[in-house]
C-alpha cells in the first residue's frame, strides 16, 4: 500500500496525491489544490495549534493518551529517580547523559556563571515593591539580552554553549532577587558550595547567618520539582520561544518571549491559581458546590486537564509523592486535604471522566512550594527557572533544522475589502461613543 493520502476535491473533481511521513501530510502539499489558476490554493485551518506539528524534534516525547513522558528516550520516573536537574539539562541541550568529567565541567561552568551584573540590580530597583516577581523576571531576563550584545551571533557554537550556561546559571539568581525586591529584602548573592538547588533556596531564604544550610530533603524534592519542569515539547512558552527565536533575535530575547508565555494562568500560572482555589474551597464540605459550580462552566478546575495528556499526567504521580514527604518534614497542611478530596471527588465524576480530565503537574507542585515556605507569587518564576533548559535546548535545535524559516503563521480573513474611504465629518454612527468601559474606583494601593 502506498504511503500517500488521496484527496479529491468535489468542488473540481480533482483528485490528489499527497505523501505521507510520519503519519503526517505537509500542510504545503495541499496548496496544489486550487479551483482555478487563480486560486492561492488550500490551506489547513487550525486555530491553536490543535493537530499541526511545528517541527521535528528529538528532545522530548510524550504519549498523552498512556501518560508516558521521556527525554532524549529516558523515562521522566528514570530520570527524577536517578539523575540531578543539571544532568537532565545537560541531557537536553546536548541530546546525551553526560560522562562524569563532561557533567563535572557542565556543573564547574554553571556554578561560576550564578552572579548577574551590579546594574541588574539598578533595573531592579526600579521595580514598584508589589511588582509581580514574574514581571519582573521578565524584564530580567531581556534585559540580560543587553548585557551579553555577542549573544546575537548565533551562528557562533561558543555564543551559544555561553548563552545556555548563563541562562541556566543565573534564572535562580534573578528568580530569588526578584523575590527578595518583593518583600523588601536585601538580595542574597549566589554560594558557590551550593547545589543548584541549595542555593536557589539560599538566595531566598538566607538572613542572617554566616552560611545557609539547605535541608537536604528539601533540596532533593526542589531538584526533581526541577527536573519535572524542564522540557514539555511544544507547549505555549516552548512555540514561543521557537516563533520568536525563528526572527533570529538573540537566545536572551526568545526566552523572554517563554517567561511571558508561561506568565499566563492557564500555562505556568496554574500552580498559583490552584492554591488560589484551593484557598477559596476553605474546607472540603464546600467541595461539591465548588464543583457544581465548575460542571456549570462558571469556573474551573485549575490543575485539572491537559491539551497533550488525556490521562494522569506522569509529573503530577510524581510530584504527589513528595507533596507527602515534604509534608512530613515540615508539618501538615491542611490545603492537601482538599486537593486529595476534590481530585477524589472529580474523577469520580463523569463531567471529568468524559472529558479525560486529571491532575496536571501544577495541581500538586504549589503545595510543595508552599512547604518550603516560598509565597504563591513565585510559582510561575520557580517554574521559569528548570524550563529555561528546555527552553534553549528547544532553540538550539530549532537554529540547526534547515527545515525552519520565520515562523508567520496564515490567516482567513474575514473583513471587509475595497471599501470606499468616507471622510471625518461624513461619517456616521450610533449616537452613543464607543469607547472602553466606565472605570471601576481605583483602590488606594499601599506605597502609592
Ligand atoms: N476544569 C473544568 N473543565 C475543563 C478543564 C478544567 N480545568 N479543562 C478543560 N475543561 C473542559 C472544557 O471546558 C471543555 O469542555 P467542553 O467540551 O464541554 O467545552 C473540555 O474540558 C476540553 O477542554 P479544552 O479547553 O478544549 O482543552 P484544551 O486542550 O484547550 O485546554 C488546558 C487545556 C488549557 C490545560 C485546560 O485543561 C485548562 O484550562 N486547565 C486548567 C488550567 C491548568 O491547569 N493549566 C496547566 C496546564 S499544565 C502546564 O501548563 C504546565
Amino acid at each position: 500500500m502506498a504511503d500517500t493520502l488521496s484527496i479529491t476535491d468535489n468542488r473540481t473533481g480533482e483528485t490528489y496525491e499527497v505523501p505521507i511521513e510520519d503519519d503526517t501530510i505537509k500542510s504545503m502539499d495541499l496548496r496544489q489544490i486550487k479551483v482555478n489558476d487563480d486560486d492561492f490554493g488550500m490551506m489547513a485551518y487550525d486555530p491553536a495549534f490543535l493537530n499541526t506539528a511545528s517541527c521535528r524534534s528529538s528532545i522530548t516525547y510524550i504519549d498523552g493518551e498512556a501518560g508516558i513522558l521521556q527525554h532524549r528516550g529516558y523515562t521522566i520516573e528514570d530520570l527524577c529517580a536517578k539523575s540531578s536537574y543539571l544532568e537532565v539539562a545537560y541531557l537536553l541541550v546536548f541530546g546525551e547523559l553526560p560522562t562524569e568529567p563532561q557533567l563535572e565541567r557542565w556543573v564547574y561552568d554553571v556554578t561560576h556563571h550564578t552572579f548577574v551584573h551590579e546594574d541588574m540590580r539598578s533595573l531592579y530597583r526600579g521595580f514598584r515593591h508589589d511588582a509581580h516577581p514574574m514581571g519582573i523576571l521578565l524584564a530580567g531576563v531581556g534585559a540580560m539580552s543587553t548585557f551579553y550584545p555577542h549573544a546575537k551571533e548565533i551562528d557562533d557554537p561558543e555564543e551559544r554553549y555561553m548563552a545556555a550556561i548563563r541562562m541556566i546559571a543565573k534564572m535562580p539568581t534573578l528568580a530569588a532577587f526578584s523575590y527578595r525586591h518583593s518583600l523588601g529584602l536585601p538580595y542574597v548573592y549566589p554560594d558557590n558550595d551550593l547545589s543548584y538547588a541549595g542555593n536557589f533556596l539560599g538566595m531566598m531564604r538566607k538572613m542572617t547567618e554566616v552560611k545557609y544550610e539547605p535541608d537536604p530533603r528539601l533540596e532533593k524534592a526542589l531538584d526533581v520539582l526541577f527536573i519535572l519542569h524542564a522540557d514539555h515539547e511544544q507547549n505555549c512558552s516552548t512555540a514561543a520561544v521557537r516563533s520568536v527565536g525563528s526572527s533570529r533575535v538573540d537566545p536572551y530575547s526568545a526566552v523572554a518571549a517563554g517567561v511571558a508565555a508561561l506568565y499566563g494562568p492557564l500555562h505556568g500560572g496554574a500552580n498559583e491559581a490552584v492554591l488560589k482555589m484551593l484557598r477559596r474551597i476553605e474546607s472540603v464540605d464546600n467541595i461539591p458546590g465548588f464543583l457544581e459550580g465548575v460542571k456549570n462552566g462558571d469556573e474551573k478546575l485549575m490543575g485539572f486537564g491537559h491539551r497533550v495528556y488525556k490521562n494522569y499526567d506522569p509529573r503530577a504521580r510524581i510530584v504527589k509523592k513528595h507533596v507527602d514527604e515534604v509534608l512530613e518534614i515540615v508539618g501538615a497542611n491542611p490545603l492537601l486535604d482538599i486537593a486529595t478530596e476534590l481530585e477524589k471527588r472529580a474523577m469520580d465524576d463523569e463531567y471529568f471522566t468524559s472529558r479525560k480530565l486529571y491532575p496536571n503537574v501544577d495541581y500538586y507542585s504549589g503545595l510543595i512550594y508552599e512547604a518550603l515556605g516560598i509565597p504563591s507569587e513565585m510559582f510561575t518564576v520557580i517554574f521559569a527557572i528548570p524550563r529555561t533548559a528546555g527552553w534553549i535546548a528547544q532553540w538550539m535545535e530549532m537554529n540547526g533544522d534547515s527545515a525552519q524559516k520565520i515562523a508567520r503563521p496564515r490567516q482567513i480573513y474575514t473583513g471587509d475589502r475595497d471599501l470606499e474611504y468616507v471622510p471625518i465629518a461624513d461619517r456616521t454612527g450610533p449616537e452613543k461613543i464607543t469607547g472602553p468601559p466606565a472605570r471601576r474606583p481605583v483602590k488606594a494601593r499601599r506605597g502609592a
